[in-house]
């Protein structure tokens, strides 16, 4: 079957029986035979059994788990492509809004070991990513990690070796300047045992769910950390808990881009994490107003703010209507998920004249900018590629009012 477009998770599309069939690894243009490994009503999934007609962007996936670990869509393709299929991607989705205009990219000058972050599931002493339908495919390493991380892995794997768990979840590691900081994440406290192998590390322990959630709480920590993130001239802390962005050069790019269109009297950023976008963002307006409802993120924030900065612990949808009323320009950061249907209509009943909508879901992106059409235009859009190798993408959107 022919691969004739891009899905928005990265997988090529092919057409048969009037049913849709996701294809992964594969490039548009390409012919392929596909062997079918799930069905429903609407579509098919197939893996590819055999190549009639290759792409010539085709290239050999330097890692072992591609394929498998569900992490990487991309390595079977050199990177200029990639990025062609990400336009490509973002364009599906934002011909639903009407737009057709220029969209630039920045690149990623590394595409492998660029990820400061790395978290791995744990499953009866080994480590792993969970691959097609959950399956847990135990790994050795990753290619987007950042080396020190993997140096940390190797530490932590000799330590898993010794020691076992019942109600380990999963272990992230990150990577700033001063080493690596390691979180444990258990579904329960259980006893932990500090081992030789983990001395150098500032090592977290934590109950919950999911890390970033308010409701999981660190336990026990050991070793003080000294880690430090340093962006365009300014240095944060970095914690256990809180949201940095994960390719640091990249981030970079993409705040700098921001600094260039923001020149308001008084911003608004919403969903500002610990800070670091507000703190920069202060050395050029009159005042910031951070949002962010996460607790360990708005205490570094309180932390770092400078004299114009003030910070809001609340979600932003309950309290963007104060807000909006005395902003010029906002700045939107959200999770995937993207913005609440109350930011946006506060936005619309306001007198802001410009928003930066930065978004790390193009789905959700459309969606919002879809609610925002009639009362803003688009006036750029560039892509920053902060995951490379993998389907998702960085975009930054400026709007202004009609
Ligand atoms: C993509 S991060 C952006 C962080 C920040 N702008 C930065 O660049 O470091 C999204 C942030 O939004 C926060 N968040 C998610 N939903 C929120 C909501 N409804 N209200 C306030 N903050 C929210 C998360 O805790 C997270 O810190």
């Amino acid at each position: 079957m022919k691969i004739v477009d891009i899905s928005h998770s990265g997988s090529g599309v092919a057409r048969e029986n009037g049913k849709v069939v996701f294809v992964r690894g594969t490039d548009i243009g390409e012919d392929v035979v596909v062997r079918i490994v799930k069905s429903t009503a609407k579509f098919e999934v197939g893996k590819v059994a055999k190549i009639n007609v290759r792409s010539p962007y085709r290239t050999t996936p330097p890692c072992p788990y591609f394929g498998e670990c569900g992490g990487c869509d991309f390595q079977h393709i050199e990177y200029h492509r990639e990025l062609a299929l990400k336009e490509i991607m973002l364009r599906n989705e934002l011909k639903k809004v009407g737009y057709f205009g220029e969209i630039s990219v920045e690149v990623s000058k590394q595409i492998y070991h660029y990820r400061n972050k790395l978290k791995l599931t744990y499953r009866s002493g080994e480590l792993g990513y969970l691959g097609d339908d959950d399956m847990f495919v135990k790994i050795k390493w990753c290619m987007l990690a950042d080396n020190e991380i993997l140096r940390a892995l190797e530490d932590v794997k000799t330590y898993l070796q010794k020691y076992s768990f019942k109600y380990l979840k999963n272990i992230t590691f990150r990577c700033f300047q001063g080493g690596v900081m390691l979180v444990f994440l258990f579904s329960e406290r259980e006893k932990f045992s500090l081992d030789n192998c983990l001395e150098k590390y500032p090592v977290f322990l934590a109950v919950g769910e999911v890390l970033e959630s308010d409701k999981t709480k660190i336990f026990q920590s050991y070793n003080e950390s000294d880690m430090k993130y340093e962006i365009l001239g300014e240095v944060f802390p970095v914690d256990a808990k809180s949201f940095l962005q994960v390719n640091c050069v990249v981030a970079e790019k993409l705040y700098s881009h921001v600094l260039k269109n923001v020149a308001g009297e008084v911003v608004v950023n919403a969903y500002s994490g610990q800070g670091v976008l507000s703190k920069l963002l202060a050395k050029k307006a009159k005042k910031v107003i951070g949002i962010e409802m996460q607790t360990s993120a708005h205490k570094i924030a309180e932390a770092i703010k400078s004299e114009n900065m003030e910070n809001i612990h609340a979600k932003v949808e309950d309290v963007i209507a104060k807000f909006s009323k005395v902003a010029n320009v906002i700045v939107l950061d959200p999770a995937r998920n993207g913005c609440h249907t109350r930011v946006l209509e506060e936005i619309i009943r306001s007198k802001i004249a410009k928003v930066v909508y930065i978004s790390c879901n193009f789905s959700t992106l459309a969606r919002d900018l879809k609610r925002l059409e009639k009362f803003y235009k688009i006036v750029n859009i560039k892509i920053f590629d902060m995951f490379p190798r993998t389907a998702n993408l960085e975009t930054c959107v400026i709007l202004e009012k009609f």
